[in-house]
């Protein structure tokens, strides 16, 4: 371990709290929801968004650095219009993700450029190959799930994943999610590998590092 911090360490960063913060509107969403299928979708999201906020804050503890308390100031406004009486559909527009799924929208694919520092560690990135599946599935997911909404939607059209698919991924999600949390709180409670305490970025003067 050097005292530099990584160049990829913002990323993680904002990868940590953006997912931790979709995560939890996510959840008030799937609590709130009178329709079964949605809940199952939104179960299934809401947890990867959880368990990514804790595997990318658990993997910046790791390099020993501290994330920092989200500042993102929409996410009460999002929690509240998801945990609200708004229909799904309403919610799929109010909380902005209609825009993003809407077939003719922007679809420029946001991750390969998270590859592009090509000083990430191996374990981050196997970290990060898998946030990037999982972030794809769980836009498929989503996708169906607003197509079924679609005023003039197939009643079927949520067939293509079925209850059982989906509870399955529920049970195995909610283990990592428990999993994680543990070894988040072991390692906050441990003093960083080097022995050192735990420190913030750029909080130590940069020192010569290995190309
Ligand atoms: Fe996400």
């Amino acid at each position: 371990m050097t005292d530099e911090s990584p160049t990829y360490l913002p990323l993680l960063k904002r990868i940590a709290q953006g997912e931790a913060g979709a995560g939890q509107y996510l959840r008030a969403w799937a609590d709130s929801t009178d329709d079964p299928d949605v809940a199952q979708v939104l179960n299934v999201v809401a947890l990867r968004e959880s368990e990514h906020g804790l595997a990318f804050e658990k993997r910046i503890c790791e390099l020993g650095f501290v994330l920092e308390p989200s500042v993102d100031a929409e996410l009460a406004g999002k929690v509240e219009i998801a945990g609200s009486d708004r229909t799904d559909l309403e919610k799929f527009q109010d909380l902005g993700l209609a825009a993003l799924l809407e077939p003719g929208e922007d679809t420029a694919d946001p991750f390969p450029a998270m590859f592009e520092d090509n000083s990430i560690d191996i374990q981050t990135s196997a970290l990060l190959g898998r946030f990037v599946g999982e972030e794809r599935d769980s836009g498929r997911l989503l996708l169906g799930c607003y197509q079924a909404l679609k005023p003039g939607a197939k009643p079927d059209s949520m067939d293509e994943v079925t209850l059982a698919d989906v509870c399955s991924a529920v049970e195995q999600l909610q283990g990592q999610v428990d999993a994680m949390q543990a070894s988040v709180a072991e390692l906050k409670a441990k003093p960083s590998p080097n022995g050192r305490a735990r420190r913030k970025a750029g909080a130590r003067k940069p020192s010569k590092r290995k190309r």
